[in-house]
């Protein structure tokens, strides 16, 4: 694992605890709903890649109408996982930000769903970027999505039981608390950051997640060159359309849908 970030996110992502967590769920997203509808009628002529597929998740939900279908995932046992559940298909140990088995301009649609873009650097989140820019066909579909930075201050105030709470329960949620904001202290909610690095802990481990205001998203979807680039929250599946709903929501994460250029297209 070549750096700091991707190998803690390595460890939890390999872990027996996270596979058994992934593996339990079975249904989409809202968000990944109103997109699934969007394209259903499209995806019989798509050729997808599933990237960081975990146990599986969206692998029912899409592989069976697209015209092909590969699932990725750098930590082997979540391609276990999923491998086990569907073993007629191409699921393989890959790491996102070098796709170099595949040529360019072989793919129509990339998911890369649940956060797993978070999990990276900004320099590494770019090289995937990158990398899913060049595999795409012109016109090609990118669907993600990444966590919030306007969900900071709820995620901070989750930690926070009232006084009435059992006072084991208020010691524990205490410490958890002092644990993050040590961790985080370079963290300030209150400034008009674009992205921040947050560490999290989860299943026993702690481990950095980018965060990242949505307009900013957006704006550097379009610097890296994509097109068309839409936003929906994560837990209503709505739209955020526009600057203020950009800059409103605090949905744990939001996806977005973005395109490959294409001439005939514009
Ligand atoms: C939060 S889990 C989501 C799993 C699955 N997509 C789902 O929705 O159930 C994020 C996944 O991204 C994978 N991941 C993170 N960084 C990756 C990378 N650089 N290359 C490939 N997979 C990666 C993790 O191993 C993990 O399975």
């Amino acid at each position: 694992m070549h750096d700091r970030f991707s190998s803690l996110n390595f460890s939890i992502y390999n872990s027996s605890q996270a596979v058994a967590l992934y593996g339990k769920a079975s249904s989409l997203q809202p968000a990944e709903l109103t997109l699934y509808e969007d394209l259903r009628d499209a995806l019989p002529a798509m050729d997808m890649l599933d990237v960081g597929v975990g146990a599986g998740r969206t692998t029912a939900f899409f592989a069976p109408h697209v015209k092909s279908y590969i699932g990725l995932d750098f930590a082997p046992s979540m391609v276990d996982a999923a491998k086990a559940r569907f073993p007629a298909l191409d699921i393989r140990v890959v790491d996102a930000t070098n796709l170099d088995f595949l040529p360019d301009a072989s793919h129509d649609l990339i998911l890369f769903s649940f956060n797993g873009l978070d999990c990276m650097t900004m320099d590494n989140r770019e090289r995937a970027l990158a990398e899913f820019l060049r595999l795409l066909r012109p016109g090609g579909h990118l669907i993600f999505s990444s966590h919030n930075i306007n969900f900071l201050p709820d995620l901070t105030r989750g930690f926070r039981p009232g006084m009435a709470a059992h006072p084991v329960k208020l010691l524990k949620s205490l410490k958890r608390f002092a644990r993050f904001l040590l961790v985080n202290r370079n963290v300030t909610y209150a400034n008009d950051m674009k992205t921040a690095l947050v560490f999290e802990r989860h299943l026993g481990f702690e481990f950095p997640l980018l965060f990242i205001r949505p307009d900013h998203q957006v704006a550097e979807l379009a610097r890296l060159g994509w097109s068309g680039a839409r936003a929906f929250a994560s837990d209503t599946g709505k739209r955020l359309d526009g600057p203020a709903a950009l800059r409103g929501v605090d949905s744990p994460w939001v996806y977005y849908h973005c395109r490959k250029p294409d001439a005939a297209m514009a």
